[in-house]
């Protein structure tokens, strides 16, 4: 037994079995919450885990326990060059500067007074994020210098939540009255509302820091890249209506068309520079139309990308057809820890 695998649904494990079951590739199931997890790993010389944002248990022990393995000489996934940054785009705001990648121009601000009077001298509108989230649920657009002093006094008071469910409710609420949601899925939001999960009752408000970017306007979409080794492929997110958030929105395109092959080549580049196992960068265009990244991640929703027509080799060069990046996830393991 040389390889361990946390099951997760919905996560990336459930195409990992697949693969290994397809392919004859001996694993064992695991469960990282154990609190002997380490000694059940003494005869695996590999972890895959797909580790969830905004699962409680996993924003307080996944990176430590991922880190601590590695260490011992263990092949993780991820590891700290593909997770280090994950769900942290502080974080990110550093790394994207220190490498000098086109990265929008972002400021995070840690008392109130220089924020206040930074926003003081700035236009609007601007983009205010939190540090955490995806599917743009912590993202918000500052229209006015007003609303800018309005979100930094927050910022340092009493904060914002983590997860605040009206959000998705409201969205969810929108698009069924379009046609585009099930009914079923704005009840199960409306309940989150009233029966709030783990991470919605244990995660400390977010606040002591004030994180704002410089708005690209004029976006009706934006493009994530997923590199993973040396593959890449990627879909359009259109933004949702009367609105500049693109993630989350669920109206995907996928056809190569779609993509400014400058992003797939960015891409890579930042693969090379990072690393990483596996890479998700979400792009828009710049007031110049040149591609430039707003976020990075390690991780995504599997079934959004089911439906990529193919992909992308590390010369660019187009490969038709379906393909399996769970399955490429495991062989590039498998060659890094010799298995
Ligand atoms: N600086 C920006 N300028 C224009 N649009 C942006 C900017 N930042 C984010 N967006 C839009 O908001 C969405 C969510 O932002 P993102 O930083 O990717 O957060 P999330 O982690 O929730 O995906 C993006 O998909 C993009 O459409
Ligand atoms: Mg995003």
């Amino acid at each position: 037994m040389k390889l361990a695998i946390h099951k997760s649904l919905g996560s990336f494990s459930e195409r990992w079995i697949n693969y290994c079951d397809e392919n004859d590739i001996s694993y064992k199931i695991v469960n990282c919450y154990d609190s002997d997890i380490v000694k059940q790993l003494d005869d695996c010389n590999a972890l895959l885990w797909h580790y969830h944002h905004a699962n409680f248990t996993d924003s307080i022990m996944a990176k430590q326990l991922l880190f601590a393995l590695e260490q011992s000489g263990k092949s993780v996934y991820p590891n700290s060059n593909t997770t280090w940054y994950f769900d942290d785009k502080i974080g990110q705001k550093y790394l994207l500067e220190a490498i000098d990648i086109p990265f929008v121009d972002t400021h995070v601000f840690y008392n109130k007074k220089e924020a206040c009077s930074w926003i003081k001298t700035q236009d609007f509108p601007k983009v205010f994020k939190l540090r955490g989230g995806a599917g743009s649920i912590n993202v918000k657009l500052l229209k006015s210098k007003r609303e800018g002093l309005r979100y930094a006094k927050k910022a340092f008071a009493k904060g914002f939540k983590k997860y605040n469910g009206w959000i998705p409710f409201r969205d969810k609420f929108k698009k069924f009255t379009k046609g585009n949601e099930s009914g079923l899925n704005v009840i199960k939001a409306f309940g989150r509302m009233l029966i709030p999960t783990e991470f919605m009752k244990y995660s400390p408000r977010e606040r002591g820091y004030l994180y704002i970017q410089e708005f690209c306007a004029g976006n009706d979409s934006d493009i994530r890249v997923i590199v993973v080794g040396k593959r890449a492929f990627a879909i359009k997110r259109l933004v949702r209506e009367n609105d500049f958030r693109a993630s989350g929105s669920g109206h995907i395109l996928y056809s190569k068309e779609e993509f400014d092959i400058r992003c797939i080549a960015m891409a890579f580049e930042l693969n090379k520079k990072l690393k990483t196992q596996s890479l998700a960068i979400d792009f828009v265009f710049d007031s110049s139309d040149n591609p430039i990244i707003i976020e990075i991640s390690y991780g995504w929703h599997v079934k959004g990308y089911d439906s990529c027509p193919g992909y992308w080799d590390n010369d660019l060069n187009w490969v038709e057809g379906k393909f399996d990046p769970y399955g490429w996830m495991i062989e590039n393991l498998t060659k890094e820890s010799s298995l």
